[in-house]
């Protein structure tokens, strides 16, 4: 098996802000340290990066996110990861026998994973084994949201009046799609962030704010931090800072969970079916 070459990928931004696809590579196969350093590097810049027409197995997915860091086991995973590979577990609407074989109603709402924790992913990947159609449409897209670009676009007065604030981030206070045990919710208690985030390798600057998970900025009244949170998590989502990646099976895409907020879009049921591979990569505490 011949190994990656740096020098036959390219990189081809998917739009100003957010989101590179990079090409002439086959994830199977071995990345050299100046191959896998070309990816690291087109990931931390553009915060969401696929690759198209993969084939791979759980064991080449679990390979090439360990090149990024350790990886962790999900919570999900009890009843929706592989059998022999946790790191990997299952989301999507697929069912046999009435009997769900994948997790429904992941990240419908815009959010940065597992961001209620001391120490949130560094990244999340996705690797897509069916994608719903309808009539030749493909559906079940996601929306990717460049919190870096959007700290880039505010004034610097308001800059300077967010530098240094922290949010509290409290997972009982969640908004949820579906219910999640009393054991789960108990092992995350309320944690502080900071509302200004730099990047461990770019050192740039993102807005760490979502409106279900933030609910409180300290020091702020809770009506002016309600708002405060709320116009900001509004101002992630102006169009130009927002990449839709419309799915193809085969497609491995990945996020960075410090300059990115992410939504998956439910606008399908069964018979459409959705089988997505999710692994998450371990982050450090938010700077
Ligand atoms: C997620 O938020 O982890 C899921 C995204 C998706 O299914 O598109």
């Amino acid at each position: 098996m011949s190994n990656n070459n740096a020098t036959d990928m390219t990189f081809v931004p998917a739009t100003d802000s957010v989101g590179v696809e990079v090409r002439g590579v086959d994830l199977r196969k071995p990345l050299n340290n100046e191959a896998f350093g070309l990816l690291e590097d087109a990931f931390d810049r553009h915060g969401v990066m696929f690759v198209r027409g993969q084939h791979l197995e759980a064991e080449d997915q679990i390979a090439f996110a360990r090149r990024f860091g350790e990886l962790q086991v999900n919570f999900n995973s009890d009843l929706y990861g592989l059998p022999a590979l946790p790191e990997i577990f299952v989301i999507g609407n697929i069912e046999e026998d009435g009997k769900a074989l994948a997790l429904k109603g992941v990240g419908n709402t815009w959010h940065s994973d597992m961001c209620y924790t001391a120490t949130p992913p560094r990244a999340t990947l996705l690797y897509a084994l069916e994608v719903p159609q309808l009539h030749g449409l493909t559906l079940g897209d996601t929306c990717f949201a460049s919190a870096a670009a959007a700290w880039d676009a505010l004034p610097a007065t308001m800059q300077q009046q967010l530098e240094g604030k922290r949010a509290t981030f409290d997972f009982r206070e969640r908004k949820r799609s579906r219910p999640v045990s009393a054991e789960t919710v108990a092992q995350y208690p309320p944690v502080e962030h900071p509302i200004v985030r730099v990047h461990p390798a770019t050192g740039r600057k993102s807005l760490y704010v979502m409106r279900d998970d933030c609910t409180a900025i300290n020091d702020l009244p809770d009506d002016e931090a309600q708002r405060l949170i709320a116009a900001l998590a509004e101002h992630i989502l102006r169009p130009e800072f927002v990449y839709r990646h419309q799915w193809q099976p085969g497609d491995l895409l990945m996020w960075d969970n410090c300059t990115v907020q992410h939504r998956a879009i439910a606008d399908y049921a069964l018979p459409q079916r959705r089988c997505m591979y999710r692994t998450t990569i371990a982050g450090n505490r938010p700077r």
